[in-house]
């Protein structure tokens, strides 16, 4: 007789390096011989893969969370574990042992690959499992994977963050960076590519224009030329971009290889040179609006997205008026406005000049109007 299967049920909150992580945390499941789920309810393990970057992101995952209490009273023997970013923050993860009694297993990203070591700890009838590390590795890169991505593989190139843009916590729940060795990233390509289903390969890292300096490896330009030049119809795309770091070798090969996707997303944050020195972002409007140049010149037809934060702590009227100008200048196909979010432990949590919700809102909404119009105005000059 067929013994009945169970089933799992991941929900994941964030970027893509969590949606990636998800494809690893099923992979650890179905190693254990967990089949898919459709929904939570079905399931008789539940994860949530959390983000921290906004305080809008935690209250969603807080939310989703909270919303099993009735499940797990009816269910107690479902296994619900929560990890990522929020719970990389050990002050996170102790207020939602104290607040879900319900919740079986807690871990960072920095644990992830021992999430198949906690279940069954668990399942052995071990208590609750609350582990917190802060020894940041490459070992997560070891673990089964499951890729849920279409026709696209992400393909981590790299892990952590070295840059502390003041107002972010990546680098507190990632760790610093690390490169993982070119050879590696080539033989995840190439055995991704046998299934014939991958038309696009996307390089991901917080940075990955810093890619291989932590160690002694081959920079980033040099690495796109290789996985250009594995067999194959491909594409290959990454994120993301720090435009302090974008060099103009990096340009040159996504003009000239035609496996390079023509697009680059490369955050800004803000048109004011006072807030992006606030912001720590080591680059001025004029140096970013010249990286600008040089891939408009090199590749006319490269799609240029960007990231915006408005009412970072002392962002005047007129500051955000220089963000407004230079969307209007540049012309992205397109962007994320986020209201700045005041992050624990951060250098910008502290800053005077805090701007109230209001204003953010209005300026949020204005970047988002001004965007939609630039984006028609474009649609009319094809
Ligand atoms: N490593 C990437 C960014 C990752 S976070 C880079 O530097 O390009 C994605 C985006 O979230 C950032 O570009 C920024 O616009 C936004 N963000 C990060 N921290 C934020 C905060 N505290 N409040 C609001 N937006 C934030
Ligand atoms: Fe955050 Fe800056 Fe690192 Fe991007 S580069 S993850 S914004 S600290
Ligand atoms: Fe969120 Fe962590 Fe990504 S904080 S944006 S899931 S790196």
């Amino acid at each position: 007789m067929l013994a009945v299967e169970k089933r799992y049920f991941i929900t994941t909150f964030g970027c893509q390096l969590n949606v990636h992580e998800s494809e690893k945390l099923a992979g650890m499941l179905e190693e254990l011989g967990y089949i898919e789920g459709n929904d939570i309810s079905s399931a008789d393990v539940i994860v949530f893969n959390t983000c921290a970057i906004r305080e809008g992101a935690q209250d969603r995952a807080i939310g989703n969370i909270g919303s099993l209490k009735k499940i797990k009273r009816k269910h107690p023997e479902k296994i619900v574990a929560v990890c990522g970013c929020m719970t990389q923050q050990l002050s996170e993860s102790e207020w939602l042992k104290k607040t879900f009694p319900f919740v079986d297993i807690i871990f960072g990203t920095s644990n992830l690959y021992e999430f198949k070591d906690f279940l069954q700890r668990r399942l052995a009838g071990e208590k609750r499992i609350l582990e917190h590390s802060e020894d940041f590795n490459l070992e997560g890169e070891n673990v089964a994977l499951k890729r849920t991505s279409g026709n696209n593989a992400w393909i981590n190139i790299m892990q952590g963050c070295n840059n502390f843009c003041t107002y972010c916590i990546v680098p507190y729940v990632r760790g610093r960076e690390r490169s993982r060795s070119s050879d590696e990233i080539l033989e995840e390509i190439k055995e991704a590519l046998k299934g014939p289903k991958y038309t696009s390969v996307t390089l991901l890292g917080q940075n990955v224009n810093s890619y291989g300096q932590d160690r002694d490896e081959i920079s980033f330009a040099e690495l796109l030329r290789k996985i250009c030049a594995l067999k194959g119809n491909f594409k290959v795309g990454f994120m993301t971009s720090h435009p302090k770091d974008l060099t103009s070798e990096v340009i040159d090969v996504i003009a000239n290889e035609d496996k390079m996707k023509k697009e680059i997303h490369l955050p800004v944050q803000s048109g004011s040179n006072k807030i992006l020195a606030k912001m720590n972002r080591k680059y001025t409007r004029e140096s970013y609006l010249k990286i600008v140049k040089e891939i408009r010149e090199k590749i006319p037809d490269c799609r240029i997205t960007t990231d915006i934060i408005v009412g970072f702590p002392g962002e005047s009227e007129e500051d955000f008026e220089e963000t407004v100008s230079l969307l209007k200048e540049v012309k992205f196909d397109d962007i994320f406005a986020f209201m700045y979010s005041k992050r624990k432990g951060t250098v910008a949590e502290k800053m005077e000049g805090q701007v109230p919700e209001e204003i953010k809102n209005k300026r949020v909404n204005k970047c988002l109007a001004l965007q939609k119009e630039i984006k028609r105005s474009k649609l009319e000059d094809r």
